[in-house]
């Protein structure tokens, strides 16, 4: 007897090849476990609309891998200190700071935003900005936002290389105070782009992405 796990596979893939052979579009096909929209709550409230937005910092300055290795990867706290080192907190607390010492006639404090504080606490840092021997280091517990299943084997380099941009599968995420899942990530969605982009190219260059099942699951 078949057990309902195995009867499931066996039924998508029947669907699949069928919709493959078929030339259907299976857009909205999507397996259960689908978190389109998923945003969770992060450890540190980074904001993207901030960083990418705002102050136009390049995503692949902090996603470095995206063009090198299948995983864009999320930065470690050490590169945030590039720039955190100096900058505590945002120059509208600072400013505040210096309009209320001004008038209570005391000299400013330094300003720490909280946010940031956590920043300092994950690499030891005390409030000088010097390693504390009482604090233990502890990368930032980051939650993942997407999810492809194990037996997907997405890579990022085939597309950052043939000039796919990175909002056209996460979305405008130099708008988002938090990251959202945009897509539904499901294999229809995949294959999709892979037929439209082999007939128009990217950026006028012409492009082979596969559909074939080995492509994707080997
Ligand atoms: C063709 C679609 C596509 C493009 C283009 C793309 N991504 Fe991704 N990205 C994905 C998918 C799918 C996942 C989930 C992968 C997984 O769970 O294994 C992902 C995961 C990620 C992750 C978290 C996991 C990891 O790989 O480290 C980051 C960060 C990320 N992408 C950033 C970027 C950035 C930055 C760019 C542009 C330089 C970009 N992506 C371009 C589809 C894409
Ligand atoms: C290239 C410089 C740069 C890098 C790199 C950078 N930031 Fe920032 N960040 C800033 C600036 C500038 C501000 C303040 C901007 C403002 O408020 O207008 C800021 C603000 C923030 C704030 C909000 C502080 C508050 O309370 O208003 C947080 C939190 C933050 N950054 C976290 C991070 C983290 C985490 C990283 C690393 C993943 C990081 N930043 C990397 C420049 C940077
Ligand atoms: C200053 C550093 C910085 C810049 C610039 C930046 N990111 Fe990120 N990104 C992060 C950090 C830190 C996280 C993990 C926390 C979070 O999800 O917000 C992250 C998370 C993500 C994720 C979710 C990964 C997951 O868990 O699945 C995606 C997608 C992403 N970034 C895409 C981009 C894109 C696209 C750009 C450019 C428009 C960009 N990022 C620019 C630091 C950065
Ligand atoms: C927005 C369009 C788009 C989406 C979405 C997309 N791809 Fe691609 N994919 C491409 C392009 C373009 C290439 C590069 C083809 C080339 O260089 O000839 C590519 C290449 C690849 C390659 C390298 C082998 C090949 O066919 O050239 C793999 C593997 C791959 N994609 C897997 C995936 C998976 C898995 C997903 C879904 C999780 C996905 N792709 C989603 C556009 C996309
Ligand atoms: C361009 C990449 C790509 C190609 C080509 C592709 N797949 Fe997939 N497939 C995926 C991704 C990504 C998922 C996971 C989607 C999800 O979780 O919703 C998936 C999921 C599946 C599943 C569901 C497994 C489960 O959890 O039960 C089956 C079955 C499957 N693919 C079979 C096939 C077959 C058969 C072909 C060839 C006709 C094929 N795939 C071609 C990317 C691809």
């Amino acid at each position: 007897m078949l057990s309902s796990r195995l009867l499931t596979v066996v039924l998508l893939l029947v669907l699949v090849s069928a919709s493959v052979v078929l030339g259907v579009r299976f857009r909205n096909y999507s397996l259960p476990g689908n978190q389109q929209g998923y945003e969770p709550v992060q450890p540190i409230a980074f904001s993207h609309r901030l960083h990418a937005g705002d102050l136009q910092i390049a995503c692949i300055y902090c996603h470095s891998g995206a063009d090198r290795s299948r995983h864009a990867g999320i930065p470690a706290s050490s590169l945030c200190m590039n720039c955190h080192r100096l900058v505590t907190a945002s120059p509208d607390a600072m400013l505040q700071e210096v309009q209320q010492a001004r008038q209570a006639g005391r000299p400013p404090q330094p300003v720490i935003s909280p946010e940031l504080v956590k920043l300092y606490d994950s690499l030891g840092l005390d409030e000088k900005m010097q390693p504390d021997p009482a604090k233990k280091l502890r990368p930032i517990p980051w939650v993942k936002v997407h999810n492809l299943p194990d037996f997907s084997c997405f890579d990022h380099r085939p597309h950052v290389r043939a000039g796919v941009e990175c909002q056209e599968c996460h979305g405008p995420v130099q708008t988002m105070e938090r990251v959202r899942q945009v897509e539904d990530l499901s294999m229809g969605w995949c294959v999709n782009c892979h037929r439209e982009k082999g007939i128009a190219g990217v950026d006028g260059k012409k492009v082979k992405p596969s559909t074939d099942c080995a492509a994707c699951h080997y």
